[in-house]
């Protein structure tokens, strides 16, 4: 069953009902201005950081789901409808939202009154936009009023939630005309506020949630609109809000535009008043004139749209599957550009007040990201790595807004310094800006301890190969990539995090073949980097250090058909065949053989065999099998789930694309695209109602072939899956893969896609690569066959035509 189709034209998702299975959102914002809204209108907004500076108040895992957001309301006679038709739910003549890039428009038609909310923050605004259109589709007179209703957040949305007998007395506005300013806490600790501003004469306004809503009523039948104006209520302490009243009179055919927004402003503290101790408002009045009239509107949006076609630009395909076209294209490009912004802090499923911008999450997520945009690829590398602890271990998080650490959480991960290498040598790939390694940064977060970026990446290496265990392997710290595999942790106390509790074990023991796996995988172009870099010496050290770590993997790593996941503290095998359940592990199976282990000897060829006997299913591989089915504390969280859930038996999204580009690494091109269609959403289309989260976007898990619900998704937005299924498929499947010298162009296609026209931009040159099969195989350039199959950018911005004629693998098909 569909809830909505692509329009791949206007790159948007139409969703034809506001009932979808469950709140389908977007993302507005992509600087320091983020909005979350749902196709009903709900969601939320806040400035960099979703705990520290929330804006609009939502209430999570609420009932119904989805509750607050912008709402506006229409009311003629004494009929209420919302455009978005939540939370009224009155039924409307006609219902459409538009998922575009970063702006969402929702179109309804109710008693021939066709009203559009179109929402979207403008390129380097601190605000959100609302334009509001009614149009009279009669031949009568329409006379109308429109509400809109937005609840504050008092900032800190933790606090907003949890300390109420002193948030009760703390909330404050101020009304200037038809401008509405929440201002808690400005007369005290806080240098910002946030403005409400509508572009037209209001009739009357509330700030006092009560007295819009009513004590005993909900957002669905707010009391206020009952009335024939609000009662111009001022807000002290309770629930600031800013609601108000528009009368719009419309002759026949005739249409009106108001515009509302929504906006955040920092004083200086020196600032924060005038001379005769008012607000100072001075930077809301520059905002606010920037967004008076529709024309300003239209041209916020249309650089709205150039910004997103020149971030897509750099990588386009046009092939014979329409599909993966739209995937490649559009969305998968658009969602890692989004887990860029927000690394894994706020979605429907993330409440913004758990999680800043995790070190590994981050850094994967930039290896999708980096093409689009190597200014702030670089910053966030130079952010991440200044985190890192001055042992080479990692905070696990930092905040957006401070940059700091959270020391709360601490470290511990012993995958987390991999990622580091890996995002870094891959930027420099990308990029050829080799002067990134020499930015003296800190380490901690501590101004007074620094080192070059190539320095903490030393650390980074030298913190795994200095620690391994029994085997030879590194040790696994309180977790590797797969967060619930807890092999020291032992909880046994209810309410205990495992991702915070101190360990029980002694930590020596327990060790990760998936974290010897990234290892390798990302120490062999860093020891490739050396090399440019001169330093022979050190390239040949730290080569002899993985040749040792591949062997024990080998030797240690090991079951006769697959590799193993772990041992644990008491040195037991996971994830082997001597196990009841958990026997395989999806992890290794990827990232050993992306690392190039077991490749030549055909144990790889094994691996990948038993991971699509025992681990595929219908919609993906599972992340291990058979699932946990009671509590183990010596496994921690993953035997915590429900078998077929999350980590423990769920369809992690994250990592099937290890698998597919471990098939293309040993040349098994059919089973590569055959998993990447399993669980890219675009050839999910027809299955919305089992999937249930937007068909748009890739979610981090699926209800696993234990699970009753398989099939099921959850976690959609925020997640790794985003960045590392567009690498499969751009750098592994199409096989066109930024190296230190040139692009690489290795496609490792199915026979099912042929004739693809490709183009990538790399280091100001565009790449225009024609893809088809051909029996004279090999790479031309201008009729010429080239000898290597990493073509060098020229320096100038010019189109090179590469003709790739490529021999398709099963040659039994000529
Ligand atoms: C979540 C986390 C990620 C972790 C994964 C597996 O997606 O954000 O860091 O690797 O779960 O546990
Ligand atoms: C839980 C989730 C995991 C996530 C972690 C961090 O363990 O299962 O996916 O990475 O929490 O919040």
């Amino acid at each position: 069953m569909k809830y909505g189709t692509f329009d791949d034209k206007n790159k948007e998702f139409i969703i034809n009902t506001p009932y979808t299975p469950y709140p389908w959102i977007n993302y507005l914002g992509s600087d320091d201005y983020f909005v979350l809204l749902s196709n009903t209108a709900g969601g939320y907004s806040f400035f960099k950081d979703a705990r520290e500076r929330r804006i609009t108040r939502y209430r999570y895992n609420n009932v119904p789901i989805d509750n607050e957001g912008r709402h506006f309301y229409i009311k003629e006679n004494n009929e209420v409808w919302n455009i978005g038709v939540r939370p009224t739910n009155t039924e409307v003549d006609s219902y459409v939202c538009r998922v575009g890039l970063g702006y969402t428009k929702i179109t309804s038609l109710k008693n021939d009154i066709e009203a559009t909310q179109l929402a979207f923050v403008p390129k380097g605004y601190q605000g959100e936009v609302h334009k509001i259109t009614l149009e009279n589709k009669s031949d009568k007179v329409k006379e109308l009023s429109l509400y809109n209703y937005i609840e504050f957040c008092l900032w800190d949305a933790y606090d907003d939630m949890t300390n109420f007998q002193r948030n009760y007395s703390i909330g404050e506005v101020e009304v200037d005309n038809n401008t509405i300013y929440h201002l808690t806490e400005y007369r005290e600790r806080r240098n910002h506020y946030a403005f409400f501003h509508v572009n037209t004469d209001i009739e009357s306004f509330d700030t006092q949630r009560d007295n819009f809503i009513g004590m005993y009523n909900d957002t669905s039948n707010p009391i206020g609109i009952k009335n024939k104006t609000l009662s111009n209520s001022i807000a002290e302490g309770w629930q600031p809000i800013a609601a108000t009243q528009v009368n719009v009179s419309l002759q026949p055919n005739e249409k009106k535009t108001i515009i509302y927004t929504l906006g955040y402003v920092e004083n200086d503290k020196e600032e924060k008043w005038l001379e005769d101790g008012t607000l100072n408002k001075s930077k809301s009045h520059e905002m606010i004139k920037r967004i008076q009239t529709e024309e300003q509107v239209d041209e916020l949006l249309n650089e709205l749209s150039e910004y997103w076609e020149k971030m897509l630009s750099k990588y386009q395909i046009t092939s014979n599957d329409s599909k993966l076209d739209r995937m490649v294209n559009i969305w998968n490009q658009y969602q890692t550009a989004t887990t860029y912004n927000l690394s894994r802090s706020a979605s429907y499923f993330e409440s913004g007040v758990g999680r800043g911008m995790g070190f590994r999450d981050s850094n994967q997520d930039l290896l999708g990201y980096m093409h689009m945009d190597q200014i702030k690829t670089r910053e966030r590398i130079l952010d991440l790595a200044s985190t890192l602890l001055y042992d080479g271990g990692a905070y696990h998080q930092y905040s957006p807004l401070t940059k700091k650490g959270n020391e709360g959480l601490g470290g511990g991960f012993n995958d987390d310094p991999n990622w580091l290498i890996l995002s870094t040598v891959t930027y420099v790939k990308e990029t050829g800006d080799y002067d990134i390694l020499d930015e003296v940064i800190p380490y901690e977060s501590n101004q007074n301890l620094t080192g070059t970026l190539l320095e903490h990446l030393d650390k980074c290496f030298t913190k795994v190969s200095d620690n391994l265990g029994p085997h030879n392997l590194p040790l696994i710290g309180r977790a590797d990539w797969n967060d619930c595999l807890n092999l020291n942790c032992f909880s046994e106390e209810p309410g205990e995090s495992f991702q915070t509790v101190q360990n029980k074990g002694d930590g020596l023991t327990a060790e990760s073949i998936f974290i010897a796996g990234l290892f390798i995988y990302s120490a062999k172009p860093y020891i490739e980097l050396l090399k440019k870099l001169g330093k022979k010496e050190e390239a040949s050290n730290k080569q002899k250090i993985i040749d040792k770590m591949a062997s024990s993997v080998m030797k240690h790593g090991t079951d006769p058909d697959w590799f193993l996941r772990a041992y644990d503290a008491e040195s037991n095998k996971i994830g082997s065949i001597e196990n009841q359940e958990g026997q395989i592990f999806i992890e290794p199976q990827g990232m050993c053989i992306m690392a190039g282990i077991g490749v030549e000897n055909n144990f790889a060829q094994k691996a990948l065999d038993s991971a699509k006997e025992l681990l595929d299913s219908k919609y993906g591989m599972v992340l291990n099998y058979p699932a946990y089915k009671s509590y183990d504390y010596k496994l921690g969280e993953i035997s915590s789930y429900i078998p077929g859930y999350k980590e423990n038996g769920g369809i992690f999204c994250h990592n099937n694309p290890w698998v597919m580009c471990a098939n293309t690494v040993v040349d098994r091109n059919e089973d590569a695209f055959e998993l990447y269609k399993k669980i890219a959403p675009a050839y999910l289309e027809d299955i919305q109602d089992i999937h249930k989260t937007e068909p748009y976007v890739y979610s981090q898990m699926i209800a696993g072939k234990e699970a009753t619900y398989s099939g099921e998704a959850k976690n959609s937005w925020l997640t790794g899956t985003s960045a590392w299924n567009f690498v499969a498929i751009s750098q592994y499947i199409l096989g066109i893969r930024p190296e230190f010298d040139g692009l690489l162009i290795d496609p490792k296609l199915p026979k099912e896609l042929n004739n693809i026209t490709l183009k990538r931009v790399y280091r100001n040159t565009e790449y225009v690569i024609h893809i088809s099969h051909n029996e004279d195989k090999g790479i031309f350039i201008d009729g010429e066959k080239q000898e290597t199959n990493i073509i060098a950018p020229v320096k100038e911005q010019i189109i090179i035509k590469v003709h790739l004629w490529y021999f398709p693998i099963l040659k039994e098909s000529f």
